[in-house]
C-alpha cells in the first residue's frame, strides 16, 4: 500500500491534487493510503485533511519525514520554495512530484534538474496539460490515422498582462507539444515577439521530428481565453481544446467529413479534465508498480520551459531536445540566449484573476 503525503494545501493544492488523490484512493481500494498533509499554516492543513481524508497533519516537513513511512510525496509549494524542499526527499529516494515552473528562473530550474540527476531519485514535473483526457483522445486517433505532418499549439488569454506569463502558464502550451511530438527545434529567425499588452506575446514556428511542421501562439491579453492543439496529417485533422475555462473537447477529420466527436461529461469535475487526475493516477500506478514515473522529468520539463526566452532573440537554431529523447545534450545556443534572464519575478497575480484561470 503506498503511503501517499501532499506537502503544501494550498489554493492549487486543494482544489486540484488533493480531491485528485483523494478520487484515486477511493478507486484503488487497498493500493494507496493518504498518511498526511503537510502545510506551514496549521489550519489550511487540519482543513485539507478533514475534507479529503489525510491521516495525520504536520506543519514541518521535517517532523513528517521522522514520524511517517512515505512512498510518494506531492509537493504543491509557492514556486521559490520548491528548490529548498527537494532535498530530504531526494536524500531517502522517495517518488516526488512537483509543480512547474520549477523555481523563480533558469537558475533554480537548473539546479533542480541537476539536484535530481545527482541524486537518481524519481522526480516527475506537474504539467497537467499532458495528461488532460481530450489531448491524450486527440493523439491516439490522430496516431491511428498516420504521421502527423502538421501541429499548432495556440493559448489564448484575457487580460493576463503579469510580466512572467510564459514563465507561469504559457509553458503548459510548449510542454504539451514537446510531449505530444517529442524534440522541437527553433529555426534560424523563426522566433517572434508580437507587441501586446504585458509584453509576452508570442508567434512562433517550430520544427518536430521527422519533418513536423509546429506552430505556436501565445496571447496572454487578446480578450478571449482558450488553449487549442491541433494535429494534423495526410487525410486527417484533429483539433482539440482543453483549457481551465472550458471542459474538454476533440473533434477529429477523416475524408472531409467529422469522424470522431468527444467532450468532457457535463458533470466532470476540473480536477479531472483539466488532467491532474489522470497525472496522479500515472504517478501512484507507477509508484505502486516499481515502474519509473510517467514523466516529464525535470531534465525534460526544462526543455519546454527554455525556449520563450530563447525564442525572443533566437539568434541561431537552437533546439528543445533533452537527454532523455536521446537527442544529447541541451544546446550551447540556450546558455547565449537566456544571458542576462537567469531568474525572472515570482508569479505576480494580476487583480481580478484567480487561481483557477491563471492556468
Ligand atoms: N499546473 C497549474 O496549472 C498550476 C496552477 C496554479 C498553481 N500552480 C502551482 O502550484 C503551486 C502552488 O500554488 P498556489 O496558488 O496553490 O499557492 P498557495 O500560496 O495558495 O499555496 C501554497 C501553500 O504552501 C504552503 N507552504 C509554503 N511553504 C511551505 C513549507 N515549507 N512547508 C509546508 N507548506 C508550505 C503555504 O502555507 C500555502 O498553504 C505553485 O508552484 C504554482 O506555480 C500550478
Amino acid at each position: 500500500m503506498v503511503q501517499v503525503v501532499l506537502v503544501g494545501a494550498g489554493s492549487h493544492s486543494t482544489t486540484q491534487h488533493a480531491p485528485s488523490l483523494q478520487r484515486y484512493v477511493a478507486e484503488h481500494p487497498g493500493r494507496a493510503r493518504l498518511a498526511a498533509v503537510c502545510d506551514l499554516d496549521p489550519a489550511r492543513a487540519e482543513r485539507a485533511a478533514a475534507q479529503f481524508g489525510f491521516a495525520r497533519t504536520y506543519t514541518r516537513v521535517a517532523d513528517l519525514l521522522a514520524a511517517e513511512r512515505v512512498d510518494a510525496a506531492v509537493l504543491v509549494m509557492p514556486i521559490p520554495a520548491i528548490l529548498p524542499m527537494l532535498a530530504p526527499f531526494l536524500e531517502r529516494r522517495i517518488p516526488i512530484e512537483i509543480e512547474k515552473p520549477m523555481g523563480t528562473g533558469i537558475g533554480q530550474e537548473r539546479a533542480i534538474a541537476a539536484q535530481a540527476r545527482a541524486a537518481g531519485s524519481p522526480v516527475m514535473v506537474s504539467f497537467n496539460r499532458r495528461f488532460t483526457p481530450g489531448l491524450r483522445l486527440a493523439l491516439e486517433w490522430a496516431r491511428a490515422q498516420g504521421p502527423v505532418r502538421c501541429a499548432r499549439g495556440a493559448m489564448l488569454r484575457s487580460g493576463r498582462v503579469e510580466p512572467d506569463f510564459i514563465w507561469g502558464t504559457g509553458i503548459h502550451l510548449l510542454d504539451a507539444l514537446c510531449g505530444a511530438l517529442g524534440p522541437l527545434t527553433i529555426p534560424q529567425g523563426a522566433g517572434a515577439t508580437v507587441e501586446g499588452p504585458g509584453g509576452c506575446w508570442r508567434a512562433v514556428r517550430l520544427d518536430g521530428p521527422n519533418g513536423v511542421a509546429v506552430t505556436v501562439e501565445i496571447l496572454p491579453a487578446c480578450g478571449r481565453t482558450e488553449e487549442c492543439y491541433r494535429f494534423a496529417g495526410d487525410g486527417y485533422c484533429v483539433d482539440v481544446w482543453a483549457d481551465a475555462a472550458h471542459s474538454w473537447r476533440v473533434e477529429g477529420y477523416r475524408g472531409g467529413k467529422r469522424d470522431l466527436f468527444r467532450e468532457a461529461a457535463p458533470d466532470e469535475p476540473g480536477f479531472v479534465s483539466g488532467g491532474i487526475y489522470h497525472e496522479t493516477a500515472a504517478f501512484l500506478d507507477a509508484v505502486a508498480a516499481g515502474r519509473p514515473l510517467p514523466g516529464p522529468t525535470p531534465d525534460e520539463a526544462m526543455h519546454g520551459t527554455s525556449w520563450p526566452r530563447r525564442c525572443k532573440r533566437c539568434s541561431a537554431a537552437a533546439t528543445l531536445s533533452s537527454a532523455a529523447w536521446g537527442a544529447g545534450s541541451p544546446v550551447p545556443a540556450m546558455s547565449l540566449l537566456v544571458a542576462g534572464r537567469e531568474s525572472v519575478r515570482p508569479c505576480v497575480r494580476a487583480p481580478g484573476v484567480d487561481a483557477v484561470a491563471r492556468a
